[in-house]
């Protein structure tokens, strides 16, 4: 019996959304996780700083023996996917293909929104992939940039009224623009979908984490590297202030215990 590893990496609490939705589809799987919490957020970031943060991140989970390699963070997919892509040999998966593959297939009147970082805006990558994938849609890119640091200081479980503000500033100007569908473009935002979907009940959520491991099952799946084990590894790793991360990580993965990279 083999014992390799998916490696998970994003700057931080985000990627533990990915993590669930691992666990849930490929319950056998051994999983070994990366938060750079050290450098988050990414999103405030030059595309040379991410790239190096991508770079080093992955090259810290190669000391296990990884089979697929998620990019849990849509920052680091849109800016240094297709540079870390070359510097690797390992099958490197994303999150924004797979969301914008999603969105394209649910919305109904091809209005399309996105929630996303400064820098996965700027990159202009979902943009590009909304419109390869179909000319019509309309696309309503919006940058968030208070969202991260408010989800990391773990105000989704207590807030104090800044989260919904920030909410509200960033999501009314696209609700007035008549989307149907709404991208979570960073995958921190699943933590505030209730808090979307109480403002916007009939709007169709596309999470990135989520739909990100739709296609490593498939692969796995068609290259036979499914895992049997009755006893899976979890292991999570961060790079600053773990006790921190913890505590509202066990929101997210219950069970969770977090060790500190070196
Ligand atoms: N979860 C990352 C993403 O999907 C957050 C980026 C950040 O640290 O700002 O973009």
């Amino acid at each position: 019996m083999s014992s390799r590893f998916i490696g998970v990496f994003d700057s931080g609490l985000g990627g533990l959304n990915s993590v669930k939705e691992i666990i849930r589809q490929l319950p056998d799987e051994n999983i070994v996780f990366f938060g750079d919490t050290a450098n988050m957020p990414y999103g405030d970031k030059t595309r040379e700083e991410i790239i190096s943060f991508t770079k080093n991140s992955i090259s810290f989970l190669s000391r296990y023996d990884l089979k697929a390699f998620l990019i849990a963070c849509n920052t680091s997919d849109s800016n240094a996917s297709k540079t870390v892509k070359t510097c690797f040999d390992l099958p490197i998966f994303g999150v924004i293909s797979p969301a914008a593959k999603k969105a394209v297939s649910v919305s109904e009147n091809g209005k399309i929104g996105i929630l996303a970082t400064v820098s996965t805006i700027a990159s202009g990558e979902y943009v590009r992939r909304l419109k390869e994938l179909n000319e019509n849609i309309e696309v309503f890119p919006m940058a968030c940039e208070k969202l991260v640091p408010l989800i990391e200081e773990g105000k989704f479980l207590n807030d104090d009224g800044s989260l919904r503000k920030a909410i509200d500033e960033y999501l009314n100007p696209l609700l007035e623009k008549g989307i149907d569908t709404l991208i979570l473009g960073c995958t921190h935002y699943d933590l505030i979908e209730d808090l979307i979907l109480k403002k916007a009940p009939d709007l169709k959520i596309v999470s990135s984490s989520v739909s990100a491991v739709d296609d490593i099952r498939e692969y796995l799946e068609k290259n036979g590297e499914r895992e049997k084990s009755n006893d899976p590894k979890r292991i999570y790793f961060v790079s600053k202030d773990p006790e921190h991360f913890e505590k509202i990580a066990r929101n997210i993965i219950e069970d969770i215990s977090i060790k500190k990279s070196n």
